[in-house]
């Protein structure tokens, strides 16, 4: 086996895995990466079906990254933000803003005339930085629970404890991170039962699933379930009544938290067209915070319209009072995040330094200037023409190659997003059925893949593939290709 294997089974706990399965086996050990491909220590070559869980942008070794944070290592690698400002951090907050901004515009403008929508206009103006998705939530968490407080419930008018306490909706197989607030937003059950002592309480309402839907009246067929779905809506009714029920209790409330555009690790399930629209409308008629999730669907993932939209949100004119960004903010390189906010959140925290309105929260790495060159890179790679016309080309080509999928029997739901594509496998297409989760379809298929040179991870019985930007058609082919054999071989179809 080779040393660095030995060293892991014998020392690292790796996250959501169950270590017993782990130990059984010689793990990949991944030495470099290059591009959409990975190398393991044997020299075995690998294409990086999930972008790294969900992080890579460029592909691996990008030299423009690479020199990025060569050129900011020779200078510093980190100061404290505590206290003390530096060079790219502020550049890259700023940039932010104006990004998350203008491409409000570029919504606006492309909304048809005498569209029902109307864009959402809060601008997002102050940047507070941290290390991970997890802690991108924390912070808006903290900032909605305490701006509550002081605005909807200042001192002079508090309410009885409880009463007062701002609450916090979600939605349905919501994941937002593991830190305890993220994890008392989310509700994947399997998740968040162990810690359920530790945790506050938010409310779920229900999320589009259009593939499962228990009001979509629709027999299978063999299309993404958004396409051929019968309902009236009542997913957007149920977020209806939950905020009017809130309300009716007297405390309505605080905010809104979501992933727009489709639900990650529940399963890579697409909202169908409209529905944030409408689900935030209700929101902020209930005077609701958005905090919008953009820890997986930021930065182009859901797709490339003909302007050069990067958050999902603005795809449907929706401009939150909190946006949060991870993953792909370094392209994938390096662990930083950010909490976009207004300029009437931050008001909420100024005071004479007595009065303790401080933000009290912070981490160490905050604002880190190694992350922030590396993501200042990533922003110009992203914004050139050269990608987005990439990323277009690839969002076709995947479309394409999913369409053979259908073929196969134990494909019940093919759902793609832009760059983001879950393939939801099933005992019988005809009924639905699913695999119980002990017979580890997913994981049986990714096993099979990762023998033929593809690396991605499940979610229970969902195959994601989440390309890099980088990756070449061919290699795009072959993604798709590995992962129907995959299916055949392992499910014996
Ligand atoms: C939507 C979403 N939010 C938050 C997180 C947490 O991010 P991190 O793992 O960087 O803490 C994830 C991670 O997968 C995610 O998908």
């Amino acid at each position: 086996m080779n040393q660095f294997a030995h060293l892991d089974r014998q020392f690292v706990w790796h996250p959501f895995t169950q270590m017993r399965d782990w130990l059984r086996r010689e793990p990949i050990v991944i030495a470099e990466g290059r591009g959409a491909v990975l190398r393991d220590a044997h020299g075995r070559e690998y294409l990086d079906a999930n972008s790294s869980i969900w992080t890579n942008l460029h592909g691996h070794n990008h030299p423009r990254l690479n020199a990025a944070i060569r050129q900011q290592l020779g200078k510093i690698a980190h100061s404290s933000a505590l206290g003390l400002a530096n060079e790219p951090a502020p550049l890259l907050a700023g940039k932010l803003v104006q990004i998350a901004n203008c491409e409000l515009r570029i919504a606006k403008a492309n909304t048809p005339t005498g569209s029902k929508f109307k864009i959402q206009n809060s601008k997002l103006e102050k940047v507070f930085f941290s290390d991970d998705g997890s802690t991108a939530l924390e912070v808006a968490l903290k900032l909605a629970y305490e701006f509550t407080r002081r605005v909807r419930h200042p001192p002079a008018r508090r309410m009885p404890a409880r009463a007062a306490q701002p609450k916090f909706l979600s939605l349905a197989g919501a994941y937002h991170g593991d830190t305890v607030g993220a994890v008392s937003l989310g509700h994947i059950d399997l998740f968040h039962r162990s810690y359920a002592g530790l945790l506050f309480k938010s409310d779920q309402v229900m999320a589009p699933y259009c593939y499962r839907c228990p009001f979509n009246r629709a027999h299978p067929e063999r299309a993404d379930a958004r396409e051929y779905r019968k309902c009236h809506w009542e997913c957007i009714g149920k977020v209806e009544q939950r905020f009017s029920a809130q309300k009716k209790k007297g405390n309505p409330y605080a905010a809104f938290v979501f992933e727009p555009s489709l639900q990650g690790a529940a399963g890579m399930i697409p909202q169908p067209s409209g529905w944030l629209r409408q689900a935030t409308d209700i929101a902020r008629a209930h005077g609701a915070l958005l905090v919008a999730d953009e820890v997986m669907t930021g930065f182009g993932r859901t797709g490339t319209p003909k302007s050069e939209i990067l958050f999902a949100s603005h795809h449907e004119g929706v401009q939150p009072d909190f946006l949060c960004l991870a993953k792909g903010l370094t392209g994938g390189y390096l662990p930083m995040a950010a909490t976009l906010t207004t300029q009437k959140i931050f008001d909420a925290f100024l005071g004479r330094y007595e009065e303790f309105k401080t933000f009290f929260h912070g981490h160490s790495y905050t604002a880190n200037q190694l992350g922030a060159a590396a993501a200042l890179a990533n922003l110009e790679i992203l914004q050139g023409s050269k990608s987005v016309r990439a990323r277009q080309t690839l969002e076709k080509v995947l479309h394409e190659g999913l369409q053979a999928l259908w073929a196969l029997p134990n494909v019940g739901d093919i759902r793609q997003v832009g760059l983001i594509a879950g393939i939801e496998l099933v005992k019988n297409w005809r009924t639905r059925e699913p695999f119980a989760l002990r017979e580890r379809a997913g994981i049986r298929v990714c096993e099979a893949m990762a023998r033929r040179g593809v690396l991605t991870r499940p979610i229970g019985n969902v195959i994601v593939l989440m390309p890099p930007y980088c990756t070449t058609p061919a290699q795009l082919r072959k993604m798709v290709a590995v992962l129907g054999d995959s299916v055949k071989i392992a499910l014996r179809n």
